[in-house]
């Protein structure tokens, strides 16, 4: 059949609740012109983030009930470490609260002054981490991956003559390298196994450590498998159990592929560096058999993981998003090519030609789908990337996006629909536009809370 539906059937449902678009318009002003700042029931289509906003499946409900809240020694725990080993196969399993939290721990050790990281793209949150600790972070992106346009298969790999470079001149700074796949700051686009192998080579030429930033390892998986030369046949679980073979250590964000709505870990092989995780770890999140997590959340997280690895699902999953991504392209709305695995990226740059970087055109167009339609998306350009020099001259990105994200199962296809249907009003009337700047803006992660004006 033509027809791919959704591999599930619906039995709790949440509503949703409608405004006007005059009522959206004083939400929006309420907000400071900023989504992150709007209420949930103020959004009719939420797609923010597909991060903890999965919908978890019957037997994941189950699960939460039979939870093991033991603080030393949880059954849960030992499930959720079991399901690990047997997916990535590392020797150390450290659970906690989100991947935020195991990057602190990485980087709280390996980091510091005098220290370089360099990954494909640093995750906003990775960078913090990394800067936070007094390191810097250093982004090493493929030439495909910065075109948005152009259609090539691993747009997420990272540049591996820059990298063998890189770590030709800094070798003695750099305390390991990250791989994040699939690639989330580069529009969700994946990396080949062949990739993973080649900076696993040249890491051992160097002997530095390679950990992936795997939050969204099924999904690059599903990639490989459907694009990648002699994987075929292979399954979800054996092309994961080969994507980590080639790995030292990750740290994950359950709230994508494990279909939580809250939890993470890292997972290594050294031993001293897991002690020295783990010491960290009883100080900031808690026991090293629950982390920052409840017992039930561990049980959910190892359901998720098992069900993640569903085919069925993941062929779903990616056609949602390339199913959005044609009937753009259809119209001529400029977005990321191909789509990735978790969301779309309308190419605001193009979308906008009229609205410089420095007045935010990514802005402008998140507040306009939220307007008209109360789709929340995110920008992803100069308000969460750019940086001002000296003279206080705007530093733009490479890229000026609208991240449109996909929740996990909680949409289907008429939700996708109408969020397409929003889309090309708004773009029709691209022109009327108008550029927005900052009033108000924190120093870290501004994004998140800083406020915005329209220009007159
Ligand atoms: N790494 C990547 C690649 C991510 O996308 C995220 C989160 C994290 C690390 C941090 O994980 O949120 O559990 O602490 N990404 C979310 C997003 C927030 O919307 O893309 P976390």
């Amino acid at each position: 059949m033509k027809t791919i539906i959704e591999p599930f059937k619906i039995k709790t449902v949440e509503p949703i609740y409608f405004t006007t678009e005059s009522e959206r318009e004083t939400k929006l002003k309420d907000a400071g012109n900023n989504l992150f700042g709007l209420k949930g029931k103020d959004v009719i289509i939420d797609l923010l983030t597909d991060s903890g906003t999965s919908a978890m499946s019957a037997q994941q409900w189950a699960g939460i009930l039979n939870g093991d809240e033991s603080y030393a020694g949880s059954e849960s725990f030992y499930r959720f470490e079991a399901i690990i080993k047997k997916i990535m196969g590392f020797k150390h399993v450290i659970p906690t609260h989100q991947g935020r939290a195991a990057e602190k721990i990485l980087f709280s050790i390996v980091g510091g002054p005098d220290t370089i990281i360099p990954n494909n793209t640093h995750f906003d949150t990775t960078r913090a981490n990394i800067e936070f600790s007094g390191a810097k972070a250093v982004d090493l992106l493929n030439k495909d991956g910065k075109n948005p346009s152009l259609i090539a298969d691993f747009k997420g790999n990272m540049d591996t003559e820059l990298l063998e470079a890189f770590l030709k001149e800094n070798h003695e700074k750099v305390p390991l390298v990250m791989l994040t796949i699939t690639n989330n700051s580069g529009g969700g686009q994946p990396v080949s196994m062949q990739n993973i192998k080649e900076v696993r080579a040249i890491c051992k030429k160097y002997n530095k450590p390679m950990f992936l930033d795997a939050c969204r390892f099924a999904e690059n998986a599903y990639f490989i498998k459907i694009r990648e030369k002699g994987f075929e046949n292979k399954s979800i679980l054996e092309i994961c159990q080969e994507m980590f073979s080639y790995a030292d250590g990750m740290t994950m964000s359950a709230k994508k592929d494990a279909l939580v709505n809250i939890g993470g870990f890292l997972a290594l092989n050294d031993d001293t560096l897991a002690m020295e995780s783990r010491n960290v770890l009883v100080v900031t999140e808690g026991f090293p058999t629950y982390g920052g997590l409840a017992g039930r959340d561990l049980e959910a997280i190892a359901i998720g993981l098992e069900e993640i690895l569903d085919e069925a699902y993941l062929q779903y999953r990616i056609r949602t998003i390339s199913y959005l991504g044609e009937k753009l392209t259809e119209a001529g709305v400029p977005i990321l090519l191909p789509t990735g695995g978790h969301a779309v990226y309308i190419d605001a740059a193009s979308f906008c030609k009229h609205i410089p970087a420095e007045e935010f055109p990514g802005q402008a167009i998140a507040c306009a789908l939220y307007l008209k339609g109360g789709i929340r998306s995110c920008e992803i350009g100069s308000v969460m990337f750019g940086k001002k020099d000296e003279n206080g001259k705007h530093i733009a990105p490479d890229l000026e996006l609208v991240r449109l994200a996909f929740p996990r199962r909680v949409y289907t296809q008429s939700h996708i629909d109408y969020v397409a249907e929003v889309i090309l009003e708004v773009f029709e009337e691209k022109e009327k536009l108008k550029g927005y700047k900052i009033t108000q803006e924190p120093p870290f992660l501004r994004h998140f809370t800083a406020s915005f004006e329209e220009i007159a």
